[in-house]
């Protein structure tokens, strides 16, 4: 794989962007919700491989705490190293601006991303129930958070 570059993102992304989240969670963010997002002054950034957009990440910073909303990384590109590269520009830029943590929810069921927080050095700290919608029913939550 070419090398992998990490970039805030831009109003021209959001239709490749939103059709990558499309992609890579059925129930993940919509074009209105990125739009939205980037308008509120999130902290949005893609990472690109083979001149193309292939994951990106969304972090919302309140006072001196910050909130991972979104990260997903195209489905042909997973397992390669984007995620963890880019869950490492989120802590980064989280420390940028002074937080203190940077906290997170995840699916009980999604180990992959589990495993990712836990070797980046977060930890669980609790358990929203029935958080999450399923296809058929509702999944709980885990909260995660990396304290700085
Ligand atoms: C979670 C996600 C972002 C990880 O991205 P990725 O590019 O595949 O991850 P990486 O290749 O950087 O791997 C990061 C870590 O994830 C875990 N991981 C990756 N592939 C895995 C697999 N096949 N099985 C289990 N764990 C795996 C490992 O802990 C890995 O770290 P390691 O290489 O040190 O063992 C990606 O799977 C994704 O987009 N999933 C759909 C959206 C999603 O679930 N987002 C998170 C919502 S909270």
């Amino acid at each position: 794989m070419s090398a992998l570059e990490v970039r805030a993102m831009m109003p021209a992304d959001l239709e490749a962007v939103a059709a990558l989240a499309r992609r890579a969670d059925p129930f993940g963010w919509s074009l209105r919700n990125f739009q939205d997002a980037l308008a509120a002054g999130y902290i949005m950034t893609v990472i690109e491989a083979e001149a193309r957009i292939v994951g990106y990440f969304a972090l919302m910073v309140v006072v001196d705490e910050a909130e991972l909303l979104e990260i997903a990384v195209d489905p042909d590109f997973q397992g390669r190293g984007c995620g963890k590269t880019l869950l490492k520009a989120a802590v980064a830029a989280a420390r940028a601006q002074a937080c203190r943590c940077v906290h997170l929810e995840v699916r009980v069921s999604n180990e992959r991303a589990r495993k990712m927080y836990v070797s980046a050095g977060f930890c669980e700290t609790g358990l929203r129930k029935n958080y999450y919608p399923t296809q058929n029913g509702r999944e709980h939550a885990v909260l995660m958070r990396l304290d700085f």
